[in-house]
């Protein structure tokens, strides 16, 4: 991201001020509502059927998902509504990129707001707190968790907004996630122990494993993963968004499948806890995703890929299913594993590993940096960016479909 550099003090009587713009001077394109409305339903309605139509789920935990769902909604509207307000006070405090797939095109010189991803994250924070009010006591063993979970989101989200303003170092950046667990690492009471796999048990001689402070450090690896593989799996118009809504659906569904076919109560809990956390997160990034789909108006920023990576993360940790969310993220894995030549410098790094694009056709080539935008378009030929994203997205999705699969295949024999 560029930021336009403040002349230094002593500087600034002998140089004209820049021309900040007025906050009024932006007027954003309208949200792609086609699209949102079309990934809404796509993703919603299969959730939706399965806790209120399919399984016959427990009258209170029913409410409880209608309450979440109505404020989520609203949540939808007041994130369309700020959007182009946030984007003007943020372009005029220089903090814009360049979009890198239409340079050479004057779509390509336009300054685009970038960190959209802060409006998100605070209308965010403010349902998930609200929510509470709703749905749990003053003593309710779960709220602790809950209060640690969103003390972690919020610490994501500033330290992601941090990055965006300072264009933190990559090495540092690995670090960022790892302080934002804190509270989550530090407020967790939950068990330390691990199922083995049936075919495994006989190998390691016990059923249940106790890991202690091991189990601790897997929690924070996977919340440094989730966030940095969302925000390296990125650079598309509508692909940092468009992954998170996908895998949180996944997710979603996951959770009702879980809480309708399993007869214990713990594990009924944590699964309806991922829900609450996720449905304002997924109606919230919906709406972000209408201004941020090709062509972007705003872009979401380092604030939105590590506040989505660490909400998945926190919601596999306390939800007790991080082998399931780790199978949803099988394209992260695998673009993950593809950049590890590149990430530690085995192989030069450039500061953006993007595909080549030519102006002439408007399509673009994949370039040999190690990551799978530029695999697939190696792979599968030269296309536009929409497309590209499109493909990606629909990889995503059947990565997931791949997960549903797999756990049906495996229930009974595996655990
Ligand atoms: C990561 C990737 C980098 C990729 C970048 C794109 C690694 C190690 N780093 O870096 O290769 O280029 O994300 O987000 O894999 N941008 C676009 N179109 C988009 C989205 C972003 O052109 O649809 C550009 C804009 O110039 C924007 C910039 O990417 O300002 C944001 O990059 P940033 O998030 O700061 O990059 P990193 O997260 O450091
Ligand atoms: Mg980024």
């Amino acid at each position: 991201m560029d930021v336009r550099r403040r002349p230094a003090a002593a500087e600034e009587p002998k140089r004209p001020r820049p021309a900040a713009a007025a906050p009024g001077d932006l007027v954003l394109r309208p949200p792609n509502l086609g699209v949102v409305l079309a990934a809404m339903a796509l993703f919603l309605a299969p959730f939706s059927y399965l806790a209120f139509v399919h399984y016959p789920l427990d009258a209170d935990l029913r409410r409880s998902i209608l309450i979440c769902g109505a404020i989520s909604l609203g949540g939808f509207f007041v994130v369309l509504r700020l959007i182009p307000v946030a984007a003007r006070y943020l372009l005029r405090r220089g903090m814009f990129g360049k979009d890198i797939n239409k340079k050479g095109l004057p779509m390509g010189e336009i300054t685009v707001p970038e960190s959209l991803g802060i409006v998100v994250g605070i209308v965010y924070l403010v349902i998930a707190i609200l929510f509470q009010h709703f749905n749990f006591t003053a003593d309710s063993i779960w709220l602790v968790e809950y209060n640690a979970a969103l003390a972690s989101v919020c610490f994501m989200i500033l330290l992601g907004f941090i990055d965006d303003v300072l264009d933190i170092p990559w090495r540092v950046k690995l670090l960022l996630p790892t302080i934002a667990a804190l509270p989550l690492l530090m407020a967790y009471a939950g068990g330390t122990s691990i199922i083995i796999p049936k075919p495994l048990a006989s190998y390691v001689g016990v059923a249940v494993l106790e890991l202690g402070w091991v189990y601790k450090l897997f929690m924070l690896l996977l919340a440094v993963f989730c966030t940095n593989s969302i925000n390296i799996h990125a650079g598309l118009n509508g692909l940092e968004v468009g992954q998170t809504v996908v895998i949180s659906a996944a997710v979603l569904i996951h959770n009702v499948m879980r809480i309708g076919s399993s007869k214990d109560l713990e594990t009924q809990q944590a699964h309806a806890f991922s829900i609450y956390l996720l449905l304002p997160f997924l109606t919230t990034s919906l709406a972000l995703l209408g201004f941020n789909w090709y062509p972007s108006s705003v872009f979401v920023g380092d604030t939105y890929t590590y506040f989505a990576g660490m909400t998945l993360a926190v919601v596999g940790i306390l939800g007790h299913f991080s082998e399931t969310l780790l199978l949803f993220f099988l394209p992260q894995v695998l673009n993950f594993l593809c950049s590890v030549p590149q990430l530690f410098h085995f192989v030069p790094c450039p500061r953006h590993r993007l595909p080549r694009f030519d102006t002439r056709t408007g399509l673009l080539t994949g370039t040999k940096d190690g990551n799978l935008v530029n695999i697939f378009l190696r792979m599968f030929g030269k296309c536009s960016e929409k497309s590209l994203c499109i493909r990606l997205l629909v990889f995503q999705a059947l990565s997931c479909l791949f997960c549903f699969w797999l756990r049906y295949v495996l229930t009974g024999w595996y655990k």
